[in-house]
């Protein structure tokens, strides 16, 4: 079954960039979160993204782009939002028991041929399909931030899912000009294992006081090349993802993965990052 249409469910940070993308390649997205207002406000900044980054640029006509913004549609039933659709992609908070009520109400919404993909940074899918009766069509197609610009996608193979819908993602995942890497199911899988422990660090040390926010920015983006610090990439990802995968891991995997007092201390001050104006910057 050839995908044309797809549902992405939680329009926040990773839903509204991945509705962006999938659009801008010619998808028609049906965009669902919990709230009319949420919604609006995604599709206006939608707007504005295609505006800055590609009209204004003159890599888009106003046309184009007017073209694109219609191929995306808002809505607060998923039941309506998943008619028609080829594919699913979840992006709603990293919360297990959400993503698994969201997967088995999932089961009984689409036919069992629609593939059914989680945005998870770290939580196992095999775990998040548990409840479900067709596990095989389960995967999780983890997108980075910004999505429409970051090259990679991550397919994560959970222990039932088919060969047949890993290859379909990823020929999905490559019509949006992504590479792909498959990886087996495993806590935070490669990249979040990976950069979670290098940004929590970098809170460590300067909860620690031993050097600012801004310098231990500094030195990672010249020392080693990176575009954005770990503390402002925090920030970029929001405080409580990195919170969240920090306490899933610490969970799964050891004591060496708990997250850092200050970034506990952030969450539950509310200081989330570039998504609440403050975190360990102002924005
Ligand atoms: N939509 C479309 N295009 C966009 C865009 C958007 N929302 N945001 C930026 N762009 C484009 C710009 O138009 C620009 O394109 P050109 O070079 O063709 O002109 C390009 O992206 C770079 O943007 P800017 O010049 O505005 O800004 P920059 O050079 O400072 O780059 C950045 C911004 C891409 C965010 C860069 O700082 C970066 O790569 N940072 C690291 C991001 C990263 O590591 N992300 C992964 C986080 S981990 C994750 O996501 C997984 C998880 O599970 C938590
Ligand atoms: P976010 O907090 O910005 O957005 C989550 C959205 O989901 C919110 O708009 C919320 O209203 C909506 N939502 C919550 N429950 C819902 C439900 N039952 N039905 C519909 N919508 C619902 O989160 P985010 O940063 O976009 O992250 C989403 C997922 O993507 C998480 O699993 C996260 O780990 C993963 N992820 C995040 C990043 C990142 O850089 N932020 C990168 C890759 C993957």
């Amino acid at each position: 079954m050839e995908i044309k249409n797809l549902c992405v469910i939680g329009a926040g940070i990773m839903g509204s960039g991945i509705a962006q993308l999938t659009a801008s390649f010619g998808y028609n997205v049906n965009l669902v979160d919990i709230s009319d207002q949420i919604l609006k406000n995604v599709k206006k900044s939608i707007e504005i993204n295609l505006e800055r980054f590609f009209v204004a640029k003159n890599k888009l006509t106003k046309e184009e782009a007017n073209k694109i913004l219609h191929r995306i549609r808002l809505y607060t039933n998923k039941e309506e939002a998943v008619k028609d659709v080829q594919m699913v992609i979840e992006a709603v908070f990293e919360e297990m028991e959400l993503k698994q009520q969201l997967f088995s109400e999932l089961d009984n919404l689409c036919n069992n041929n629609v593939i059914l993909a989680s945005n998870t940074s770290s939580l196992s899918i095999s775990d998040i399909a548990l409840n479900s009766k067709f596990k095989e069509r389960i995967i999780g197609i983890h997108f980075f931030n910004p999505a429409p610009v970051m090259k990679l996608i991550e397919l994560i193979k959970g222990k039932k899912t088919s060969n047949e819908v890993v290859e379909k993602s990823k020929n999905f995942s490559e019509s949006l000009n992504k590479t792909v890497v498959v990886v087996n199911d495993s806590p935070g899988f490669v990249t979040s294992r990976l950069i979670y422990v290098l940004c929590n660090e970098a809170i460590d040390l300067f909860k620690k006081g031993i050097a600012s926010a801004e310098d231990i920015d500094k030195a990672c983006k010249l020392a080693f090349n990176f575009p954005m610090g770990p503390i402002e990439l925090s920030d970029l990802v929001g405080n409580d993802i990195y919170y969240h995968i920090g306490q899933y891991l610490e969970k799964e995997l050891g004591q060496k993965y708990q997250p850092s007092i200050l970034l506990q201390e952030m969450v539950e001050s509310g200081l989330l990052g570039r998504k609440t104006g403050k975190g360990f910057y102002k924005y």
